[in-house]
């Protein structure tokens, strides 16, 4: 059975089916006559969030459609399941189990009473993260090998990893002589290229996994320990170049990690959305506890706006409606981020993870297939160099693809020129996905059909403050959209099947035996194993 968009809410379905229609209608307007009925469109299509300005005016519907667009979530009672959310329901209905990550940074008081242990996890958790940094940046904490720790390798995958790596690199300013490394996918190339470099003595390897299960963390890490056994001599005991991160301290213990070196993590923390939790450790080593902190605080001033804001002053729902109406009533399939600035090079990436594992599902809360679209593709590139990319296809392929430009301003030293061009491309691709080009007599092959949409968020700059508050506004975007689409947003069962055929195939190849495996997977993994057995006679 097809579950409508919240059929039972006909006040709702009555909304949809206008702005269904309106859809039509906007899909055959240039978008730039909206500039011209519309004089004051620029100030009513904007918002103002902390450390962040968006001009949204550039989306293709009038200004009348998107104040009936901010009728949904009224009448869907949004505010409510927020409410819910803050407030440590189990909202995540198939785990039974709630989505805590803003407790994470409400570190003065809990946001209800029922929170009031759990808050005290997180305020104890802070203190360990703030101790743990401490020991390892002043020399004190040192490696099994009992040398000072110069290079720290986060091991972890997904929000194990995506989170960190991003901020981590956003933030350039180090405050520590630490240097901090990576390792996420199971492959020894990578390992290779991350540990030729090191000097074990001197390295510590955090095992960073909610699970303490992901199969590509567990190989990293037990590649960890033979890269550490390998040097000579090497102590009986590795215990002390290892920090685990987990909600799994068992499974830590089993690998040889003490409970002295072990941060915690919890269930009601989802992977996508810990960034703010002990996983930050990477980010506290490389640039300090008082930038995490700056961090933590910024993504709660985003919550506060999100929790206080009037639905068209809020623009984390916005958001979240702008994509409802350009995927679900335009019919766009996916959506580019663009940030203009180097240090948020890994922001797509971030953000795919965080939009696409949380809303790429097709059963609704109640059980039910939905008989509408959910998330769209989220995918992008650093501007200008995108430019000499995929623009080509956003401004003159057959697909309306919409895109949110990320500006952040004052981004380091300023230098007029190069800072008056960063600033001039951004602007001028979304000029030129609204216009197109409307010369008289273009050739065909050179025309710009413009009404491409775009949403500008230009940030006062990219402080760790303001990149928390960035983070923090696309989460609440994706927990909007998960509530609008009736969907769970914090549960990731696509993700296990893969898992486990991945252990299946991994056993059939050791054993040599493909049976139980489609025509093809058998016939390539035993063309995999002939290939192997080939080279090693050679
Ligand atoms: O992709 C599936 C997933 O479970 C993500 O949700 C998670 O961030 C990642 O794998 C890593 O999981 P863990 O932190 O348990 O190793």
């Amino acid at each position: 059975m097809h579950t409508k968009l919240n059929m039972e809410n006909q006040k709702t379905q009555t909304i949809i089916l206008e702005l269904k229609e309106e859809a039509k209608q906007s899909l055959e307007r240039p978008l730039f006559e909206y500039f011209m009925e519309e004089p004051r469109r620029v100030e009513t299509m904007s918002v103002s969030a902390p450390f962040i300005y968006a001009d949204f005016s550039k989306n293709l519907l009038s200004s009348k459609t998107f104040q009936k667009l901010c009728l949904i979530p009224l009448t869907l009672q949004i505010d409510e399941k927020i409410k819910k959310m803050f407030g440590g329901d189990d909202i995540n209905t198939t785990e039974i189990r709630p989505a805590l990550h803003t407790l994470l940074r409400r570190i003065e008081t809990p946001s209800s009473p029922a929170l009031v242990s759990k808050h005290a996890l997180c305020v104890k958790a802070l203190r360990q993260l703030e101790s743990i940094t401490r020991e390892i940046v002043e020399g004190k904490k040192k490696s099994a090998f009992g040398e000072r720790i110069t290079d720290v390798v986060s091991i972890g995958i997904g929000g194990s990893h995506l989170g960190p790596k991003l901020v981590l690199d956003a933030l350039r300013k180090k405050t520590s002589e630490l240097n901090i490394h990576f390792l996420e996918n199971a492959d020894q190339n990578e390992i290779a290229r991350v540990l030729n470099v090191l000097e074990p003595r001197n390295t510590l390897f955090l095992v960073a996994s909610k699970s303490f299960s992901t199969g590509e963390t567990l190989l990293n890490a037990n590649e960890a320990k033979k890269w550490l056994s390998q040097s000579h001599p090497c102590p009986k005991e590795l215990n002390q170049s290892f920090i685990g991160i987990t909600n799994n301290s068992l499974a830590a213990n089993a690998f040889g990690i003490s409970n002295e070196n072990i941060l915690p993590l919890w269930d009601w923390v989802g992977g996508r959305f810990s960034v703010w939790s002990a996983i930050g450790l990477p980010i506290a080593l490389g640039r300090g506890m008082t930038t995490f902190y700056e961090f933590l605080a910024g993504a709660e001033e985003m919550d506060d706006h999100f929790l206080n804001s009037p639905v068209n002053n809020n623009l984390p729902i916005i958001l979240a409606l702008l994509s409802f109406w350009n995927h679900n009533c335009l019919g766009a399939e996916s959506y580019a981020v663009v940030p203009y600035c180097d240090n948020l090079r890994f922001l797509p990436s971030y953000l795919q993870q965080l939009e696409m594992e949380s809303n790429g599902k097709s059963i609704t809360i109640d059980g039910n297939e939905a008989s509408y679209n959910t998330a769209p593709i989220t995918w992008g590139g650093v501007g200008t160099a995108s430019q000499h990319a995929f623009f080509q296809l956003l401004h003159q392929g057959t697909r309306m693809i919409p895109v949110d430009f990320i500006l952040p301003l004052q981004t380091g030293d300023f230098d007029q020129e190069l800072e008056h061009y960063r600033v001039a491309n951004c602007l001028a691709q979304s000029e030129t996905l609204m216009l197109g080009n409307k010369r008289k007599n273009t050739k065909p092959e050179k025309r710009l059909t413009g009404s491409r949409p775009s949403t500008t968020l230009m940030m006062d700059n990219l402080s760790p403050r303001a990149l928390g508050a960035l983070l923090s506004l696309y989460e609440h975007k994706t927990e909007t959209l998960g509530f609008l689409w009736n969907i769970n947003s914090f549960d990731q069962w696509g993700v296990e099947n893969g898992k486990n055929a991945a252990t299946r195939i991994m056993q059939g190849l050791n054993s040599k035996d493909y049976s139980g495996h489609d025509q093809s997977t058998s016939s390539l993994m035993r063309k995999y194993v002939e290939r192997i057995v080939k080279d090693e006679k050679e």
